[in-house]
This record gives structure tokens, sequence and C-alpha cells, in this order.
């Protein structure tokens, strides 16, 4: 532990973090929230917007609180940046710890009728199982090359002849013949297929911070670990 956070302790007030809900002059914000609540079955949408520090999240956890003491089920989704690129991002973070909460028949449920068009977003299986279609993998297979030692100047023109050879013959990398990779360069065996699905592509990267199981599992405990620790430092028990 460092002297400045050390330091940084000894000045902080240690005290369990809770959400604001002792909300002062919030009368008419809260008469909306519960018109809002009341008004079940049908389609609403409450927008809050402030100036810096004005007090929105706390009527965010308010809404949430008071909704779920309504017996209602609450989902929450946060729409950053991240979110544009990340396919259904918002839809998932909403309804994955749902699901994955629910019984097999509740899920069933859940996904019958016109639901069952969104079933294959939360569905992680068809993805693994579909070989990476285009040539993103041409990058695995000049990163396979290095792996076996070719200098990357090579492996990246390797790459790039594969890419060229499946255009002709109208496939994907790798649905190559062991004769077509050979014919492409001497270092194209057929090992090289083993990053060519989706769980060799991730599994290769196995670098520290990389997206192998073993990389990703040891980059989830680090995170368990400091969150634990900030968790006990905020409900002012000893964090070590
Ligand atoms: N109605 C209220 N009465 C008393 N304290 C409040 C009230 N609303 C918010 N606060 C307190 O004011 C601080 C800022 O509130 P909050 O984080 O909700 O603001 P915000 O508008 O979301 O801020 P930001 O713009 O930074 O996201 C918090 O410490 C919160 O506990
Ligand atoms: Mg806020």
């Amino acid at each position: 532990m460092g002297d400045a956070q050390e330091q940084g302790r000894a000045q902080l007030p240690r005290k369990a973090f809770s959400p604001q809900r002792d909300l002062l002059e919030r009368d008419t914000e809260r008469a909306a929230i519960d018109t809002l609540i009341a008004a079940l079955g049908g389609e609403r949408l409450l927008a809050i917007e402030g100036p810096p520090g004005v007090g929105k999240t706390s009527l965010v956890v308010e809404a949430k609180a008071r909704a779920r003491e309504a017996g209602m089920e609450v989902l929450g989704a946060r729409g950053s940046d991240l979110e544009r690129a990340f396919a259904y991002g918002v839809v998932r973070q909403l309804f994955e710890p749902l699901l994955a909460r629910l019984s097999a028949e509740e899920r069933a449920e859940l996904l019958a009728g016109a639901a069952a068009l969104a079933a294959p977003v939360f569905d992680p299986e068809p993805m693994a199982a579909a070989p990476p279609r285009g040539f993103t993998p041409a990058t695995d297979v000049a990163e396979w090359l290095v792996r076996q030692r070719v200098p990357f100047r090579d492996a990246h023109e390797i790459a790039g002849r594969c890419v060229r050879r499946c255009e002709e013959l109208g496939k994907d990398l790798a649905d190559l013949s062991d004769d077509e990779l050979a014919a492409i360069s001497d270092h194209l065996t057929s090992g090289v297929r083993d990053v060519l699905t989706v769980e060799g592509s991730v599994a290769a990267r196995d670098g520290r911070g990389g997206t192998a199981p073993a990389r990703v599992r040891e980059q989830l405990d680090e995170l368990r670990r400091t969150v634990a620790a900030h968790r006990a430092w905020l409900a002012g028990a000893d964090a070590h």
C-alpha cells in the first residue's frame, strides 16, 4: 500500500457509502415518480436533467427504489460511447442479469412469442459455434505464424496472400484445404486452423490482459479483490 494512499485514508472519514435517499426539496419530483409508477401497464418516460451535481443520479436511485417497493421488476442500463459500437449493448445490460437469474422454464416463457426473435442475442452458443466470417481472422493467421517463429514482415505478407487466395476461390480462411494452405506458404500447416475458430482466436491471445479464458479469469479475480478491498474500506473495516 503506497504512502499517499494511506494518507488519503487517514484524512477521509470512514463511513459506509449509501446513496442519498433523504432527498430535500424533491416533493414535485417524487410525485412525478409516483405517478409514473402508478401508471402500470402503460408506456411512460421520465427524463431527468439538470446541472452537474444537482442530484440527478440520486433521483434515479430514488425512482428505482420506489418502483421496487411498489413490487416492480427494475432493470437498468447505461448508454455510453461504448454501447454505440457494441451491438445490443443496452438491451443486453437490461435483460442479461434478469435472464441469468431465471430458471430454464421461466426463461423459455419470457422468450416465447415475438420475444423469440431476441433470444439469439442472449445465447452465446451459436456465436461460438459459427466460424468467424470475413477476413478478420487474417490477423490470427499472421499472429500464429509469428508464434511459429516466422518474422512478422513475412507473416503479414503470407496472411495477405491467404486473403487474396480466398477471394479468388470465394472461400473463408477456415475453409482453405491443407494443399491450398501449403501452396500459399510452406509455413502454413493445418495447425493454423486452431486459431480460425472463435474459441481458438480468443484463446490465442494469452498475454497479460488478453482474451484467453484464463487471462480473463485472472482479470476478474483482480477486479473482485479490488472491489472487496474498497468495500471493506468504505464500510470502515480494516482493508488489510
Ligand atoms: N435532494 C437532495 N437532498 C440532499 N442531498 C442531495 C439531494 N440530491 C442530491 N444530493 C446529494 O448531492 C450530491 C450529488 O448528487 P448526485 O450525485 O445525485 O448528483 P448528479 O446530478 O447525479 O451529479 P453529476 O452531474 O455529477 O452526475 C450527492 O452527495 C447527493 O447525496
Ligand atoms: Mg450523476
